[in-house]
């Protein structure tokens, strides 16, 4: 399954959405057309790719229930939707955007994210500002490793493996999450042989042996 595809499936419980950074339009796309959502709305901040979405939308005949809105996040997003899906940025792009807007994100009765980097600090940002970790995949895509973190409101505590691998995905440990890990040790070996700093060869070695731990046993 391709990451939009498997974003789009955990929209089927709902009955609105609001995707953020929408592009081509996808999400909303396939949601309405596969599932039972009276309502979504695609956000963009650039004129070009809300332009795209709107052809999309236009060629399927959803006009009526898909509503294009140029907005830098939700900052020119009033409505109340039951599921907000930010995905395609670096976490750090969407901790910001759900920071600028948190009153409206906590109003949601899910946020479906899939930062392609940065995922650790959006976990660190999401379970200190009022949401928790429902549901969390990993799948190849592409040529790239992406972690889907679904949050709901309301609090859990979480350990720093949690928060550096994902609660759910180091106990589960599924190929991808392990193929995942493993290329990033890969990368690192190869840095520490090549690294001439002491302070740095410590830092890079801390890294590897703490990946290795999860790699072998993942629990606490
Ligand atoms: C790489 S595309 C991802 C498209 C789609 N969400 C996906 O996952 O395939 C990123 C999109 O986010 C939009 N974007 C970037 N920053 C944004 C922001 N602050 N608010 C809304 N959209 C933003 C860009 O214009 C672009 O269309």
């Amino acid at each position: 399954m391709t990451r939009l595809d498997y974003i789009t499936s955990l929209l089927s419980e709902y009955n609105s959405v609001c995707d953020v950074g929408t592009d081509h339009g996808f999400v909303p796309i396939n949601a309405i057309k596969s599932y039972n959502l009276s309502k979504a709305y695609a956000l963009d901040i650039n004129e070009g790719p809300l332009d795209n979405a709107r052809k999309n939308i236009i060629s399927e005949g959803l006009s009526d229930k898909i509503e294009c809105i140029l907005s830098d996040g939700l900052k020119d997003f009033n409505e109340t939707v039951d599921a907000i899906v930010i995905a395609g940025m670096g976490g750090l792009l969407i901790k910001s955007i759900i920071e600028t807007s948190l009153d409206k994100a906590l109003k949601a009765r899910a946020l479906i994210l899939c930062p392609n980097k940065e995922e650790a600090s959006l976990r660190d940002f999401l379970v200190n500002n009022g949401f928790y970790i429902e549901h969390e995949h990993i799948l190849y895509d592409k040529g790239h490793y992406y972690e889907i973190i679904k949050v709901v409101p309301g609090k859990r505590e979480y350990n720093n493996l949690d928060i550096l691998y994902g609660p759910f995905l180091r106990k589960e440990k599924s190929k991808d999450f392990i193929d995942k890990w493993n290329k990033k040790l890969y990368q690192l070996e190869s840095a520490y042989k090549k690294c001439s700093r002491a302070d740095k060869k410590d830092d890079i070695l801390n890294k590897i042996n703490a990946i290795k731990e999860i790699l072998l046993y993942g629990e606490d």
